[in-house]
């Protein structure tokens, strides 16, 4: 029983103290405890890190995002003010790939004000580092909901997949919050909680809760989904999600832990690996349409990206390559983004948009 991680003996203790703990517990815990929280400590993004994000495989991905913003911002008529938020920016890469992009529609820039959500310290000095070069104002914010109101364009890639996931599983006709507990063995161990959660399965979608025994239903709290479907349909403007996912809602378990790009055990060495869960696209969309807004999609990443010109992007950024790994950088980039392979991120990764109602479809998603 080796406590190899200094989360972990807080965990144990809470876990002794009130019994096995909710696997959304957990994993915010060890997402964001504020001391030992995963992302409170360390810049987990990039080859050498932990895992690598779409923006960090090629300058592409965040330059057509830029233009899908500047798009929208036409579709709404070119107000004189728009906040441009981002949710979870990691090291920024997005957002300056994206603003570099729109320099050429100078009012767009001339209006946008910069807000970025980020409960990491180390990723947000990481952001200031990119993007304090950029003349325009740039605020930090450790929640949606303390972003000042006004119209919007809301970014978020691979966000909502780090947002704390709960599990139940069906067993005797009910569903049973999955939770973590310690095992006869002195190890942290996944154990189930012996009354039924009531009333869960009337919230469920009928496919779900006819599914056998024993399957596990994941779900997350929808308060950010919700509050970004508030703003959008309060204030106007249109928001874009990135993740992988499931288009519908289905039983499964996702919850993964990632380290130095290889899978891991996520019970072991809380806090020191990274834990993500697919984006149930449909549990998404009923929060935000509940607060009225409009959704479209999700698409696949790779259709997402082609809509919007990313080879005749590749094939411009290729023409001015300077050498030739410049030139197999791009085609490698390219083959990521939008491959569909066991490599590609293209049909994995999933795009879906919210919009106010006024706005009609968002670009791409005609
Ligand atoms: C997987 S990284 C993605 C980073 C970036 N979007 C990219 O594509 O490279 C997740 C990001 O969300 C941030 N994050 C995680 N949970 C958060 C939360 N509850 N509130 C705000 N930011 C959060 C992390 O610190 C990190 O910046």
């Amino acid at each position: 029983m080796a406590e190899s991680a200094p989360l972990e003996a807080e965990i144990r203790r809470r876990i002794t103290a009130a019994g096995p703990m909710p696997v959304g517990e957990y994993m915010a815990l060890c997402l964001g405890d504020p001391t030992h929280g995963y992302y409170m400590t360390r810049d987990p993004l990039g080859a050498r890190g932990d895992f690598i994000t779409a923006p960090e495989i090629s300058q592409m991905f965040g330059e057509l995002i830029g233009l899908w913003m500047a798009a929208v911002w036409k579709q709404m008529g070119a107000p004189d003010r728009i906040r441009i938020v981002e949710l979870g920016p990691g090291r920024g890469t997005l957002m300056s790939d994206a603003l570099r992009a729109v320099q050429v529609m100078p009012g767009f820039r001339d209006a946008l004000t910069l807000h970025l959500v980020e409960i990491s310290p180390v990723l947000r000095a990481q952001q200031e580092r990119t993007l304090n070069a950029l003349p325009l104002s740039v605020s930090w914010h450790a929640a949606l909901e303390e972003v000042p109101k006004g119209p919007a364009i809301i970014v978020a890639n691979e966000f909502f997949d780090a947002l704390p996931i709960n599990h139940a599983v069906k067993i005797d006709g009910g569903w049973h919050e999955r939770r973590i507990g310690i095992d006869a063995n002195g190890n942290l161990a996944f154990t189930v909680a012996r009354e039924p959660l009531p009333h869960f399965e009337r919230l469920l979608p009928p496919a779900v809760r006819e599914a056998p025994e024993p399957s596990i239903f994941e779900w997350r709290a929808d308060s950010v989904a919700m509050e970004l479907g508030r703003r959008i349909a309060n204030d106007g403007g249109a928001a874009l999600a990135i993740d992988y996912g499931h288009v519908e809602s289905a039983t499964g378990e996702t919850l993964q832990a990632v380290g130095q790009h290889a899978y891991a055990n996520p019970l072991t060495a809380p806090g020191t690996i990274d834990l993500t869960a697919h984006v149930d696209f449909q549990a998404l969309a009923h929060a935000i349409e509940a607060m009225g807004a409009n959704a479209f999609g999700p698409i696949e990443q790779a259709d997402f990206l082609c809509r919007l010109g990313i080879e005749t992007r590749a094939a411009a950024l290729k023409a001015k390559a300077t050498s030739r790994t410049a030139a197999t950088d791009i085609d490698s980039g390219l083959a990521r983004l939008i491959g569909r392979g066991r490599t590609g991120m293209g049909a994995l990764f999933k795009v879906a948009s919210f919009a106010h109602p006024s706005l009609g479809v968002t670009p791409g998603f005609e």
